[in-house]
This record gives structure tokens, C-alpha cells and sequence, in this order.
């Protein structure tokens, strides 16, 4: 089970949820430092991301676990509000920029290729203050920051990733406000916060391509996140038809404007319209783009950057009620194999990867895929000896092996999530998603290699499965 000469291997990682350091060397307040600190139990026990891993100060322990994978690719975030406090450039962090710039440079310098993700859910809490992704200034900010950065990391940084997984920030953040500002607007505030992020998206594309791409010759794109989903009866006619909308209203809703044509896909815009034609809006809550603005949004990604977790069953269900929400407005409802295991919402599903891989192929015209974030999480307290979690890896591998090999699916990189065991969000360090085990007790933050970090790297080294567990 060779992997094609060159294939990527890698590990990702996000600013908030490793660095620590929320408010050191005049980094400004994200969203995430305000939300945490807060408290209310929105996040687990209440904890907070001010000193997670440490990696703010500890770079030089990544790199080291970093080395001892033999990792070819690392994908970090890069903290917004750590460059450019107030969320502008008005005032620039020197401080900031020495310490992505020291990443980049020992990565580089130990033969490691950079994929460098320009946010990931950590908005400046003073551009939220503006309105956050509910307000379409926020598209101009965000081109300005993406052009600083290329500016400041692009002569090494070739590999880049906008925005971190759209749909979810849109979903958890602006309409069910589970995520910071923490403010629900359900059925309408994660269409806004979308239609916002696709176009900022597109800006920042846009200022690569005529101001950077000639003399820097990287590739950028957006990282999206989409389960697999299977009808819950397969010779149901509406099960089917709800299998497509949920892929339409997660993946498309995204891929299809960005790789297509510049517009979201049918389905999502009859289903939302109709809807709120019954719940009586005077017109749709999905926000329509303008004739220019499609032109401006389609053929925007360099290459297909998508991330895998878990599958779903679904089923046709009537929203009779009229209910406020994207799912409702979808008509379907998920719900899991009663035969699959789980640890929290990642059931294990190792063949939806193949499926969702070879559906991007044949829908966006057989893209090159990186496979920028796959993980599987272990419940504190996590045994080193994960040799269970590392099974499922295994057959992962497999079904990628099987992607490429008999699909013909043109995938090039695979970065497993997460590199550390990190902050999980609104949960907290209860759920660790590392291949290196870290005591959030100990201030050292000690990391030590989990088994699946010791088989990844054999798989590395051998560019495929042979040898491994
Ligand atoms: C996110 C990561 C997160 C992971 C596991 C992805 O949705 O990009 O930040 O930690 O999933 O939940």
C-alpha cells in the first residue's frame, strides 16, 4: 500500500487553540478571549484558551514533535489579533510577526512545508465589535489582513487556506450562537455571517492572484468541512433526495459558488425561499449575490482543501411547523447507525472519507485535494497506548489508498488534527484530539507521543502502511 511518490503527511493546528500567551507582547482580545472569559458555562468547567499548549513559548517542542513525525507538512493558524490587535492595520505587532516568522523559518529550514491558515475562528473582538461577519465591513478588513500577510510570510509561505471551515464558524458562531459572539439569530444570522465570509474569501483570492501570485507562486483556498451522509433507507425516494440537501447545504453551499459558477446551489435556494415564503418574510433569508459579485466569487480556490470526521444517516422531515433554522430549512434530520462506535459526535466511519472524496471529484471537476484537518478524539483522561483510535486511522489510511488508487481521486496532502492535544472549543481539554498526549497541568506543557504518533510516523517514513500496527 505505496502512497504516490511525494504524497503530503501532515498535522494541523489553530492559533487560539494552542498558543496561549492571549495577551502577551500586545496581542489584541479575539472573540475567543472575551467568550472565555465570560464564563457561563458555555465552554466545559469554563476554561479558556490563555495558556492552552503553551505554544506561544514553546514552539521549539512542536518542532521538536514535529521532527519526530517527520511530519512534510505543518498546517497552523495564524492569530489575527496577534498581527494586527485591533483587527486593521492601523497598528501592526512587530512582536506578532517575529514569532509566525520564526515558525515558518524552522519549518522551512528542517525541509517542512508551511500551510498557513489566515483565520480560524478567532476574530479581533474589535472588528466583532463592528458587527463581526453579521456586517459586511468586515470583508474589507479581512482582504487588508490577507494582503499584509502574504506581504509579510508570502516570499516563503506558498501554501495558504483563507478561512477555516465557513459553514461551521457561520453555524456555531451567527446562528446558534454556541460559538462567540454567542448571540443566536436562528434561520437567518449564519446565512448573513456565509455570504460574508464566501466574499471575503473571494477578496482575498483576488488580491493574491493580481498582487502576489506572479512573483510568490503559491496557491490559496478555503478549508470545508463536510460529513458524510448516507439516505437512512436507501429506496426511499425523499431519504435520497434529503442526503443530497444535506451535502448541498454544507459542502456545495460553499464548493459550488467558490468552484463553479459563483452561486450557491439550487436546491439550498428554492428550500430556504420557500420556507421563509411560508414563515411569512417578504423575501428569502438567503442573501442572493449580485451578477458582478458571482463573477467575482467563482474559480477563487488554487486547489480543493476539505476535512473529514464523521458520517450521518438521514431522513426526509417535513419542517410542517415552519421551525427557524438551517437544518429545518434542509428538511432533514441526522442521526447515526446504531452499528457505528463513537467518541462524542465522531462516529467512526473510515469509508465516508472515500465516498466524500470521490463526490468532490466527480462534482468540482477532479480538483487536487488536501485533506487539510481528519481526527478522531480521545476523552480525558486519554490512555498513550491509543492503539484502538490508531485501528481507525489504520482503515482511514486504507480507504485514502483505495481514493487514489481506484477512484483516481487526485488527492495530494493529508494533515491529521491535531498535532497537540489542544483546546477543543466549547469543550474545553476534555476532548483531546492529539497525536502528542500534553499535561495541562504541568506549566512545562510536556508533550508525549501517543501510539498513533509513533505508527504515523512509520507511515511517513514509509510513505504507506506498510510495517504499521
Ligand atoms: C476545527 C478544529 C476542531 C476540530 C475538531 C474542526 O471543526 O477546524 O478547530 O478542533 O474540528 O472538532
Amino acid at each position: 500500500m505505496a502512497f504516490p511518490a511525494g504524497f503530503g503527511w501532515g498535522a494541523a493546528t489553530a492559533a487560539y487553540q494552542v498558543e496561549g500567551g492571549w495577551n502577551a507582547d500586545g496581542k489584541g482580545p479575539s472573540v475567543w478571549d472575551t467568550f472565555t472569559h465570560q464564563g457561563g458555562e458555555r465552554v466545559f468547567k469554563n476554561q479558556t484558551g490563555d495558556v492552552a499548549c503553551g505554544s506561544y513559548t514553546l514552539w521549539e517542542e512542536d518542532l521538536k514533535c514535529i521532527k519526530q513525525l517527520g511530519l512534510t507538512h505543518y498546517r497552523f493558524s495564524l492569530s489575527w489579533s496577534r498581527l494586527l490587535p485591533d483587527g486593521t492595520t492601523g497598528f501592526i505587532n512587530q512582536k506578532g510577526i517575529a514569532y509566525y516568522n520564526k515558525i515558518i523559518d524552522d519549518l522551512l529550514a528542517n525541509g517542512v512545508i508551511p500551510i498557513v491558515t489566515l483565520y480560524h475562528f478567532d476574530l479581533p473582538q474589535a472588528l466583532e465589535d463592528q458587527g463581526g461577519w453579521l456586517s459586511e465591513a468586515v470583508i474589507d478588513s479581512f482582504n487588508k489582513y490577507a494582503q499584509f500577510c502574504f506581504s509579510t510570510f508570502g516570499d516563503r509561505v506558498k501554501q495558504w487556506i483563507t478561512i477555516n471551515e465557513p459553514g461551521i464558524l457561520a453555524l456555531f458562531a451567527y446562528d446558534l450562537g454556541m460559538f462567540p459572539p454567542g448571540v443566536p439569530h436562528f434561520g437567518t444570522g449564519g446565512y448573513q455571517a456565509a455570504h460574508n465570509l464566501i466574499k471575503a474569501h473571494a477578496r482575498a483570492w483576488h488580491s493574491y492572484d493580481s498582487l502576489f501570485r506572479k512573483e510568490q507562486k503559491g496557491m490559496v483556498s478555503i478549508a470545508l468541512f463536510s460529513g458524510w451522509v448516507e439516505p437512512a433507507d436507501p429506496n426511499s425516494m425523499a431519504d435520497q433526495e434529503a442526503a443530497k440537501r444535506a451535502i448541498a447545504f454544507q459542502l456545495d453551499f460553499f464548493a459550488k459558488p467558490i468552484f463553479i459558477d459563483g452561486d450557491y446551489p439550487e436546491v439550498v435556494k428554492s428550500h430556504v425561499a420557500s420556507m421563509s415564503k411560508k414563515q411569512g418574510y417578504p423575501s428569502s433569508r438567503l442573501p442572493e449575490f449580485t451578477e458582478e459579485e458571482k463573477k467575482m466569487i467563482k474559480g477563487t480556490a488554487d486547489f480543493f482543501a476539505m476535512h473529514y470526521y464523521t458520517a450521518r444517516l438521514v431522513k426526509y422531515r417535513e419542517n410542517e411547523k415552519g421551525e427557524l433554522g438551517i437544518c429545518q430549512d434542509a428538511e432533514v434530520d441526522f442521526f447515526p447507525d446504531p452499528s457505528w462506535k463513537s467518541v462524542d459526535w465522531v462516529y467512526m466511519v473510515p469509508w465516508g472519507i472515500r465516498k466524500l472524496l470521490k463526490y468532490i471529484a466527480d462534482m468540482y471537476n477532479n480538483p487536487v485535494i488536501y485533506i487539510t484537518e481528519l481526527g478522531l478524539p480521545q476523552k480525558d483522561p486519554a490512555p498513550l497506548d491509543d492503539t484502538q483510535r490508531w485501528e481507525y486511522f489504520r482503515q482511514i489510511f486504507q480507504e485514502l489508498f483505495k481514493a487514489i488508487q481506484l477512484d483516481k481521486v487526485n488527492l495530494k496532502v493529508c494533515c491529521m488534527w491535531s498535532l497537540l492535544d489542544n483546546f477543543e472549543w466549547t469543550q474545553g481539554y476534555s476532548s483531546r484530539f492529539g497525536l502528542f498526549h500534553v499535561d495541562f497541568e504541568d506549566p512545562a506543557r510536556p508533550r508525549v507521543p501517543y501510539t498513533s504518533a509513533k505508527e504515523y510516523a512509520k507511515i511517513i517514513r514509509n510513505n504507506g502502511l506498510e510495517g504499521c500496527l
